[in-house]
């Protein structure tokens, strides 16, 4: 790596790493305080534990991101968000979302960073409308908004000499004093993350990166359900990673399901974006018969939650494995040219969406809970910050507005980098000496990938079964007594294991499916994604 001579004389040295701020995670979140902090001067080192640095949520981000529509104001949008997150949503974040969101996506995404949102024949900005939104004010770029900003923000982070970006390393753990020092003395100073220990996946080794900051930018938790419209990536580590390092977290029991993944047997969770209903699409059982009226007066544009449950108990109620979305008869759009994504996955799996109703089922989409932090993304661990999905700022409450997602990865990854290069302080309390390198267990033992496989199985099957859209004490009792018996063996086979990305997944996907259904067993009051039957 390319160091700074001056600053860190052996910025790599036997496999170690320096820089001011080690970002975990390059989505929209990751890449915003990445660019922000290393236009302020700072050592930035970014990770990503795919091969390829855009593989994210973000990537796949369908409908867009909110930014102020014509005739639209702060307040509505602070009204909007107060309203779904169902009465425990943090007004102050959500203030501060409404105020600063726009402005930076304008000034940020649009001007700077040159991200080609969709504009009408005349040049100008469109804006699309999701539910539970009162007012069209989603910037998007036709059906893949997400790839488009990542690969904005991917272009313009690798042309900044100071951002480091590394492909293919997993971030294993957060480093630690008093807990990763051999310092006795270190007991009496004030915890903190001083940086992590990291896999290297190409040659399986760990290495460490020593850093005055960490950002945890990690996405989401999808995968640890059945169901899921999240990546591969989306396993829950920075979830993990901060529990283990003693962050608080908050709200885990809150998870999004979104109400319209593509049934079909090799869809693997293929979002159909809310913007269709936003386009006039409506829900219908495979009789075509309408529910959604049945259960909101919004209809077919309420809330996610109650979406996602209504859905789940027409199937339920009529032994059906999905329903329908129809947009062929409502949509009063061009919809092969607004949805070109959609129309052509549907397509390769033989559904013509011009032409029938899409089949769709609820999945597992969101985490609206996370690492606790403040308006600056500081979490409870100093030094640590959190941002995005892995974070709780408390904006979404237990249920998040559309597009709100990207936006807070936005706002909060850029105010992060803000209030690390305002209160820059690179003293270290502690020595590199006392700081040991990564420990491997005295005989590795090699991975079985049918383990690793059946293990998974598990926790997605009594994530789904047991803490899924509709719960119920004895599921939830059930669930989180499972996954504690699994935990410990998953545990035990992780500290003889030799690491791969494989077993540092499984393990983390263990460690966040316990959290979430302690999360929902510890909490009898039903509201927004979090329901007891
Ligand atoms: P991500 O974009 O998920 O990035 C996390 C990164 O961390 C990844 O690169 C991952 O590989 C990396 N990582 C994870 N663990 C490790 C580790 N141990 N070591 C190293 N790297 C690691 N939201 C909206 O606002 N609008 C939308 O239209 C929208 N559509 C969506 C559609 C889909 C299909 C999905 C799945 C989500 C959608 N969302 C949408 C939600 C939104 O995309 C995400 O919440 C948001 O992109 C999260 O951004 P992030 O930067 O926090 O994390
Ligand atoms: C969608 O396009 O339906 C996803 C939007 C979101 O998750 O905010």
């Amino acid at each position: 790596m390319e160091a700074d001579a001056g600053k860190y004389p052996n910025m790599v040295r036997n496999k170690k790493h320096y820089c001011d701020v080690l970002v975990i995670g390059s989505g929209i979140a990751g890449l915003s305080a990445a660019i922000i902090a290393a236009e302020q001067g700072l050592d930035v080192i970014v990770l990503n534990k795919e091969a390829s640095l855009e593989e994210s949520n973000t990537q796949y981000a369908q409908g867009g991101i909110v930014c102020r529509g014509k005739d639209d104001t702060p307040q509505l949008l602070i009204d909007d968000i107060m309203e779904a997150g169902d009465g425990i949503s943090n007004l102050e974040a959500v203030t501060i979302l409404a105020s600063e969101g726009p402005a930076l996506v304008e000034e940020f995404l649009v001007k700077k960073i040159g991200v080609p949102f969709s504009r009408s024949d005349k040049g100008e900005l469109e804006y699309a409308r999701e539910a539970s939104h009162s007012s069209r004010r989603i910037l998007y770029c036709m059906d893949t908004t997400g790839r488009q900003i990542e690969q904005s923000l991917l272009q313009k982070a690798q042309k900044i000499e100071r951002i480091h970006l590394f492909a293919d390393y997993t971030a294993i753990d957060l480093l630690t004093i008093p807990h990763h020092s051999t310092n006795p003395l270190s007991l009496y100073r004030e915890p903190q993350c001083i940086g992590a220990y990291v896999l290297n996946n190409i040659d399986e080794k760990v290495e460490m990166i020593f850093s005055s900051y960490t950002v945890l930018a990690t996405g989401g938790l999808g995968r640890i359900y059945l169901h899921t419209t999240n990546p591969a990536c989306a396993t829950g580590d920075g979830f993990a990673m901060a529990y283990r390092a003693g962050a608080r977290l908050i709200n885990m029991e809150y998870v999004q399901f979104h109400p319209t993944s593509l049934f079909h047997k090799d869809a693997d969770g293929f979002l159909i974006s809310e913007a269709m209903r936003g386009e006039g699409a409506r829900l219908m059982t495979k009789d075509n018969v309408h529910f959604m009226e049945k259960y909101s007066s919004l209809g077919d544009l309420a809330p996610r939650d109650e979406v996602s449950r209504a859905i789940y108990e027409e199937m339920i109620r009529r032994g059906d494995s999905y329903v329908y979305l129809d947009s062929a008869s409502y949509a009063q759009i061009d919809i092969k040219k607004r949805f070109p994504a959609i129309y052509e996955k549907c397509l390769s799996l033989g559904i013509d969406i011009l032409k029938g109703p899409i089949p769709v089922v609820p999945a597992a989409h969101y985490s609206c809970g996370g690492v606790q932090v403040d308006t600056w993304g500081r979490t409870s661990l100093k030094n640590l910050y959190a941002v995005g999905e892995v974070s709780a700022t408390g904006i979404h409450g237990a249920n998040r507005l559309a597009s709100t997602s990207l936006l807070e990865g936005l706002v909060w990854g850029v105010r992060a980098a803000q209030h690390i290069t305002t209160h820059l302080d690179n003293e270290k309390p502690y020595t590199e000496a006392e700081i040991p390198p990564w420990q491997p267990p005295e005989k590795e033992e090699e991975v079985d990938p049918a383990l690793i496989q059946q293990d998974w199985l598990s926790i997605k099957s009594t994530m789904w079964n047991y803490v899924g859209i509709i719960r119920t004490i004895k599921r939830l009792e059930r669930g989180r007594a499972d996954l504690r018996y699994l935990r410990t063996r998953i545990d035990d086979f992780y500290r003889k294991a030799h690491l791969d990305p494989m077993v540092l997944n499984l393990r983390n996907g263990m460690q966040t499916a316990l959290i979430v259904a302690e999360a929902a067993f510890s909490n009898r009051n039903s509201r927004g994604a979090h329901f007891i039957e």
